[in-house]
């Protein structure tokens, strides 16, 4: 991290990725969609899309969207689990980066996305993954903390984790879970990260994905709302697992007397959500919605609002440059004004 000069926020992760913000939007699944990506690509930051459990022309279909909303760097987020080589050799021809997450890295899968033109990361929930993955050729790695949203991998919170793991990797080391401001982001990068990746902010994204109840639920959560818990393990090919989920859809499940919670129609075929099945709500489901598993981060509580994609990056560069702009200080009104009454002395 340069400080003070004209590009504040660059880092190793935005010369070897070659973007301007060093923020990694993160696998969501189908909560993340092309649109998405492209917004936050186009925004400077890392785009990405996750490809889990779909067709290849599906995934072609996608990437031929993606590229034609832009031209910045893009990423593709394959969940081990639903690893289709086919998938991988495609995305690794047209995106950036291929993202792993949710299985022991693998040197011959390294090997396989530089050979096909990409850059490969791996998400690791501990400094023994971390290492591992950096044995396997690649080329950064990101540290998942406890606070995450989603399924998470390790058992530690992000600080001790990331300081951890900054002392013994020499790849770019991005910071993830529970970040949603630019305040974080700050501290993050002043303790080594060389970027962030961050899922739960962009859920109330515009162009995002996600239902529109549960971006509600979202946005009228506060940090203390994401917890973690199993429960949502029904038809999960990453369960057993700890996952962040917002409280309210757990009381929901729980009361929840049926057995399906929810329904969606894909390519006229009906599909039946089970109580606690580990699917996030997304646009074309019908039912409880808030019974649904609505993953969020401890981010959460900084998603006040449906905002452009643009405007959110926008807004976290604002913020963190601000704050490492200046000498350190502990007073909010450096980045948020409108937090403080001016102080007017009476003569
Ligand atoms: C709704 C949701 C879905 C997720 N799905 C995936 C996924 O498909 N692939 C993946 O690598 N990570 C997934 N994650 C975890 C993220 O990669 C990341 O670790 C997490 O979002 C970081 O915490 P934050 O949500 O507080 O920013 C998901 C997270 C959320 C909130």
């Amino acid at each position: 991290m340069r400080l003070g000069s004209e590009d504040m926020l660059e880092t190793a992760f935005t010369r070897l990725v070659g973007c301007t913000v060093p923020i990694q939007l993160a696998g969501m699944g189908s909560i993340l969609s092309p649109e998405l990506a492209a917004a936050v690509s186009n925004a400077g930051a890392l785009g990405q899309i996750t490809f889990a459990g779909i067709e290849l022309e599906d995934a072609r279909r996608r990437l031929n969207r993606l590229s034609q909303l832009t031209s910045n760097p893009f990423g593709v987020n394959v969940l081990i689990p639903y690893l289709d080589m086919e998938i991988v050799e495609l995305a690794a021809t047209r995106a950036r980066v291929i993202d792993f997450f949710w299985g022991d890295p693998d040197r011959g899968l390294v090997s396989f996305v530089h050979e096909a033109g990409a850059l490969a990361s791996w998400q690791v929930g501990s400094t023994a993954e971390a290492i591992a993955a950096q044995r396997a050729g690649c080329d950064f790695i990101i540290a998942q903390g406890f606070e995450a949203g989603g399924h998470i991998r390790g058992t530690l919170g992000l600080l001790p984790l990331l300081s951890s793991v900054l002392d013994e990797i020499s790849v770019p080391v991005l910071a993830a879970g529970g970040i949603g401001s630019g305040r974080s982001i700050a501290g993050l990068l002043s303790m080594g990260a060389a970027g962030v990746r961050m899922g739960t902010r962009f859920i109330a994204a515009e162009e995002s994905n996600a239902h529109p109840d549960y971006v509600k639920a979202v946005i009228a959560a506060r940090a203390e709302d994401s917890v973690r818990t199993n429960r949502f393990h029904v038809e999960c090919a990453l369960c057993p697992s700890t996952h962040g989920v917002l409280r309210q859809a757990l009381e929901a499940a729980d009361a929840f007397e049926g057995e399906y919670v929810a329904e969606i129609e894909l390519d006229g075929e009906r599909t039946r959500i089970a109580r606690f099945r580990g699917t996030p709500p997304f646009n074309g489901f019908h039912g409880h919605i808030e019974a649904m598993a609505c993953y969020a981060g401890q981010s959460v509580g900084e998603v006040k609002s449906v905002q452009p994609a643009a405007e959110i990056v926008a807004q976290l560069v604002d913020e963190a440059e601000t704050l490492l702009g200046r000498p350190p200080t502990n007073s909010a009104q450096e980045v948020r004004p409108e937090l403080h009454e001016p102080f007017l002395p009476e003569d």
